[in-house]
């Protein structure tokens, strides 16, 4: 009997049409080579929800994603919407789908292959067999710890975040860190800011009182200010990198760069229900429309569902195999051109990966 699945899908703002409706057709593909059946419902979220109902995160969404085995996100946010009041910016939508879903856990894996080695930033000795994926805490932190936008003191305006991980928070992403490491190179980096920060202090004691529970695998605490270095000086000792939500934010733009294009990279946010995928790089609203966009970051998104939301690792690897070969072959779209190779449409791209799966 073929077994069927429920996706909802939020293309957003920008790109984020684009490239999830490129995706898609892979979806269906993957879905349908491997005895598999995707019913796709796409539902509002970010600018494009704030036009249509004047929030970021209307509650049907929500509900939608709740009920559906996984969610696939494009992107949100843009320049038309930078003067609506900081509660109905379009990233509260992510930030709400987060809360909302418990996707406490943001995995972000970054590879670089000998044929990507050229596009980085860093020398391509340096580069080439870089494998690391960086486990972020998603839902506590300073992003949702208590605020004020706005407060008088002494006559003087301030405004103020707070950082807090209570032990609970901690054990779950770290146990997280260490299963992955088990099935990769063996080695957890816990990155945090202990020699400052209260918060990180705790997270460091917590990820030490894990480590005896996992003994094939080691565990290696860093500051953040030295895994920034790190990530550009040595990144191929880096294997698993497991921290907070706001270090974790920055840290996984600095991987994601060093590929060379920040639109080959997927992620998957996992809770205890629904998972949500997207690609990492935004919404970029100067390329919108164009069909210019990269729409591997999302493919390859698609192939993390099938494997981690989907139980369907047959997809996940067909699709990851297919992207492989495209870019063998020489296909690229615009941000990743060079002289000798052939320039293909967000769509184009698409269906070269599709030819490589059929
Ligand atoms: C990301 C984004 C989001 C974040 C924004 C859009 C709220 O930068 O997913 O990394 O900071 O978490
Ligand atoms: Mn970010």
């Amino acid at each position: 009997m073929m077994q069927e699945k429920n996706i909802v899908v939020i293309p957003g703002d920008g790109i984020g049409p684009e490239v999830t409706s490129a995706a898609l057709t892979i979806l269906h593909a993957a879905a349908g080579r491997t005895g598999m059946k995707c019913n796709c419902a796409t539902h509002l979220a970010g600018g494009a929800a704030i036009d249509v109902h004047g929030i970021p995160l209307p509650p049907e969404t929500v509900a939608a994603a709740r009920a559906a085995d996984a969610v696939l996100l494009g992107a949100v946010g843009g320049p038309k919407w930078d003067s609506v009041a900081p509660e109905i910016r379009p990233e509260k939508a992510i930030l709400g789908l987060r809360k909302e879903l418990g996707l406490f856990a943001n995995l972000r894996p970054v590879k670089v292959t000998a044929a990507m080695s050229d596009y980085s930033p860093l020398k391509p000795e340096r580069v080439s067999g870089v494998d690391i994926l960086i486990l972020r805490e998603l839902t506590g932190g300073i992003y949702f710890g208590k605020r004020c936008e706005s407060e008088m003191i002494d006559g003087v305006e301030h405004a103020w975040d707070t950082e807090q991980y209570s032990v609970p928070e901690v054990e779950r992403i770290v146990r997280m860190a260490f299963q992955a490491a088990a099935g990769r190179r063996g080695k957890v980096t816990s990155v945090d800011k202990a020699n400052v920060l209260a918060s990180s202090r705790l997270w460091r004691r917590t990820a030490g009182k894990i480590a005896p529970e996992y003994p094939a695998i080691q565990l290696e605490n860093m500051y953040v200010d030295n895994c920034a270095m790190q990530l550009v000086m040595a990144p191929k000792a880096l294997d698993v990198v497991v921290t907070g939500n706001l270090f974790g934010d920055i840290l996984t733009d600095e991987a994601a760069v060093i590929t060379g294009s920040i639109g080959m990279l997927p992620s998957a946010s996992l809770g205890s229900g629904t998972g949500l995928y997207e690609p990492i790089h935004g919404s970029a609203p100067d390329i919108a429309g164009k069909q210019i966009a990269n729409p591997l970051g999302t493919i390859l998104s698609v192939a993390m569902m099938f494997r981690h939301s989907l139980a369907n690792e047959a997809a996940a690897v067909l699709i990851e195999k297919a992207v492989e070969k495209v870019l063998a072959a020489g296909y690229r779209t615009g941000d990743m051109m060079q002289d000798g190779l052939t320039r293909c449409s967000t769509n184009e791209m698409a269906e070269k990966v599709l030819a490589e799966l059929q």
